[in-house]
């Protein structure tokens, strides 16, 4: 077993990987895709590209897609991009932390859909932490639930405390996930955020899962152990990080892909399994390192 254990692998049993790897998020009553698209700066693309990147991920398997009001117009690009395939997907958008009072929640909420051509979100979160009290944020949300525009709301960017807050306000059962970062260089969220969630029946939505722009090179010794593993599974360095990074069943990670070949490449991290003896080696060559003060965000 891996030497710093707390949080340690258990890969999921070849049997949860049927039909794609969905599996059961947090307490919602869907089973998501482990691995889904994000879609920060996708608006940047070329449009068309863009839509057909998120249309290829959607044709693999990659129904879970994460947008937030604060990407630009990435929600016009999903918009476009779902537009007659709303069922297939697991939609999540983001309400900024300066519009999520009780009146603002809902006001934003209802600009996400119009933006994304939809009558409902599978998802909706708050994106961090703010200044308005989580109690005014959770009623909103619960009103949002109960008007059937949301399926179920979570958090993202909190830490244990900030979540035993959001646990005392809304209770067992209520929070869906807590998307926060994390990637092979950024295990942060394995020494508390993740047993935290897992006690309590929250999703961990990995984000930036790539590091955002540094995913490491052949060159790095880290690189390398990525492509020796890939090689043996006729996979790639990126299709084995995603793999290792949703390998407790409680984990999902939402790579940006605004290539058609790249979402392509990482909807193959769906059908991939590692060996407990492959994680163990990513493990090794990647430590966790110690806890920081602060949870690390992007
Ligand atoms: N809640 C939060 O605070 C928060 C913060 C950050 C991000 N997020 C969410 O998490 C999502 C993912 O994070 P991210 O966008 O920061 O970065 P990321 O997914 O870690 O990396 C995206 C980068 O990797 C490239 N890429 C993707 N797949 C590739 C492949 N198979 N081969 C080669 N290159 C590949 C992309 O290129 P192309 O685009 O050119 O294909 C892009 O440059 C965001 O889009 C957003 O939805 C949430």
């Amino acid at each position: 077993m891996n030497s710093n254990s707390g949080a340690a692998p258990s890969p999921l049993p070849s049997s949860s990987r049927a039909g794609g790897d969905q599996r059961p998020y947090g307490p919602v009553s869907r089973e998501v895709a482990a691995i889904g698209q994000g879609t920060w700066y996708i608006d940047d693309a070329h449009l068309p590209t863009a839509v057909d990147a998120l249309r290829r991920g959607l044709d693999l398997g990659m129904t879970h897609i994460d947008t937030a009001e604060m990407y630009g117009e990435a929600e016009l690009v999903v918009g476009e991009a779902i537009s007659g395939r709303r069922d297939e997907v697991f939609l999540v958008s983001k309400v900024l932390p300066s519009n999520a009072s009780r009146r603002g929640t809902i006001e934003a909420c209802e600009r996400s859909l119009r933006r994304l051509r939809t009558d409902r979100l599978d998802c909706y979160l708050l994106h961090w932490r703010g200044g308005h009290p989580l109690e005014d944020t959770v009623a909103a949300l619960e009103g949002l639930v109960s008007a059937g525009k949301i399926l179920s709301w979570g958090v993202s960017n909190f830490d244990v405390d900030d979540l035993d807050e959001v646990l005392a306000v809304a209770g067992l059962g209520r929070i869906a996930c807590n998307q926060v970062l994390y990637h092979l260089e950024e295990r942060a969220i394995e020494h508390a955020v993740v047993p935290w969630c897992e006690r309590n029946d929250v999703a961990v939505v990995a984000y930036s899962p790539f590091g955002h722009d540094s995913f490491p090179g052949p060159r790095t010794p880290g690189g390398r152990v990525l492509q020796d593993i890939a090689a043996n599974h006729g996979a790639t360095p990126r299709q084995v990080a995603l793999r290792f990074l949703v390998r407790r069943p409680s984990l999902f990670a939402i790579p940006k892909a605004a290539a058609p070949e790249h979402a392509a490449d990482n909807a193959g991290a769906l059908s991939l399994e590692l060996t407990e003896a492959e994680i163990e080696r990513i493990d090794a060559v990647f430590p966790r390192g110690s806890r920081p003060r602060q949870l690390p965000m992007l």
